[in-house]
């Protein structure tokens, strides 16, 4: 009877939360921090329902999805302990479009600030604009010593966005994303921006690509992620190492850094540190060189893009979540 008790009041913890979170939706600019702590509490609790009272000993662990990463620990947790910080190990790179498509693409309430990637790239090809492709593994995310389990998430990005109309401060648009299955937290921390998402199986399932052995090219490394619903979207990319700089490591800086957005309500300040051990240590930045094929919102259809360039990289992040966008006006100029 008193067991019982226990359980109900387990299970009743994460949808209490979650009322809370959906309620302080309301008070967006007093309550990141509310979110952060009860997403968290509620998480601690499912983990301690779960080890506790559900998992029957005979699963072999393997069926849980565990699997081990490569990818080393969050070098920054203890700096900023109040933070959410993690780290992002994986593959971003730029397949330039046409302005036109841009256009058709990005929601015409967003202008395209040409001039502000013109200036970090000034040979970039006339009437073209840089999409981005980010395949990334989020790995020990935490705050106030809470981790959540690790995930994998891809999708296309468009940066150099004039979300606030002042033809100056750039913003990032993420609107579609294939991230991992069964990961609620991350799944609901997306869906909440406005982001669509697709719950996804990856290759590799615990890390940012994998090498391809015995292939021609140096370096080979391949990743891919299909959602669950067959056909829904899917984004496989595989890359090469190469010696040629086609893009300033400044301009990955630039953009990735810049405050993130979906459907224009609230902004992801996600600051990716390109100064720590995991950046600067054994495995430094790599040019890459390679293929993406891609079915994903906003594209239309299928696509496959050859000769893309990009960057293999780990960073830190600390990341401030559901900010307004107002908040960032000027933000990231010197
Ligand atoms: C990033 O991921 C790759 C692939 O798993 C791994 O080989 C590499 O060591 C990782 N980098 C860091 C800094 O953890
Ligand atoms: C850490 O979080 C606090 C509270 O949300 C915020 O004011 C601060 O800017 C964050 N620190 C960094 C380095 O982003
Ligand atoms: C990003 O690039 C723009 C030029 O487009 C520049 O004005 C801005 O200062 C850069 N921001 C950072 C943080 O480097
Ligand atoms: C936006 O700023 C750029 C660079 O300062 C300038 O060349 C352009 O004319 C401006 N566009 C508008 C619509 O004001
Ligand atoms: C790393 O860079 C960040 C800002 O980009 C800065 O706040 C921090 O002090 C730097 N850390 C080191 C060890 O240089």
């Amino acid at each position: 009877m008193f067991s019982t008790c226990i359980e109900l009041a387990l299970l009743c913890h994460p949808i209490l939360a979650f009322l809370t979170v959906q309620n302080s939706k309301m008070h967006i600019k007093h309550s990141n921090l509310h979110y952060f702590i009860f997403s968290f509490l509620s998480l601690l609790v499912l983990r301690y329902a779960t080890s506790a009272y559900f998992i029957p000993s005979e699963i072999p662990v393997a069926s849980l999805g565990l699997c081990t990463t490569k990818d080393q620990p969050n070098p920054i947790a203890h700096i900023y302990p109040g933070n959410a910080t993690g780290t992002l190990n994986g593959t971003i790179s730029v397949i330039p479009i046409t302005l036109e498509l841009a256009r058709q693409l990005i929601p015409p309430q967003y202008g395209i600030l040409e001039h502000a990637y013109r200036a970090l790239l000034p040979d970039f090809p006339k009437g073209m604009y840089p999409a981005v492709v980010a395949a990334l593994h989020d790995h020990e995310v935490q705050a106030f010593g809470y981790k959540i389990d690790d995930f994998s998430r891809s999708g296309f990005e468009f940066p150099f966005l004039d979300l606030l109309n002042d033809n100056h401060t750039s913003f990032k648009w993420a609107p579609s994303m294939l991230m991992t299955a069964g990961h609620d937290i991350a799944l609901n921390g997306a869906q909440d921006y406005g982001t669509k998402t697709f719950p996804a199986s990856f290759d590799p399932g615990c890390d940012a690509y994998r090498a391809v052995p015995n292939s021609k090219k140096p370096g080979t490394t391949y990743f891919s992620a299909r959602s669950l619903e067959a056909g829904a979207a899917s984004l496989t990319t595989l890359f090469s190492e190469t010696e040629e700089e086609v893009f300033p490591l400044e301009f990955f800086k630039n953009f990735t850094n810049q405050p993130t957005f979906a459907d224009g309500k609230s902004c992801d300040n996600m600051i990716r540190l390109f100064n720590t051990s995991v950046t600067t240590g054994s495995n430094t930045i790599q040019a890459v060189k390679g293929t993406v094929r891609a079915n994903l919102f906003p594209f239309s259809a299928e696509r496959e893009w050859r000769n893309v360039y990009g960057l293999r990289l780990d960073t830190a992040f600390i990341e401030n979540n559901y900010l307004p966008c107002e908040n960032f006006r000027g933000y990231g100029s010197e």
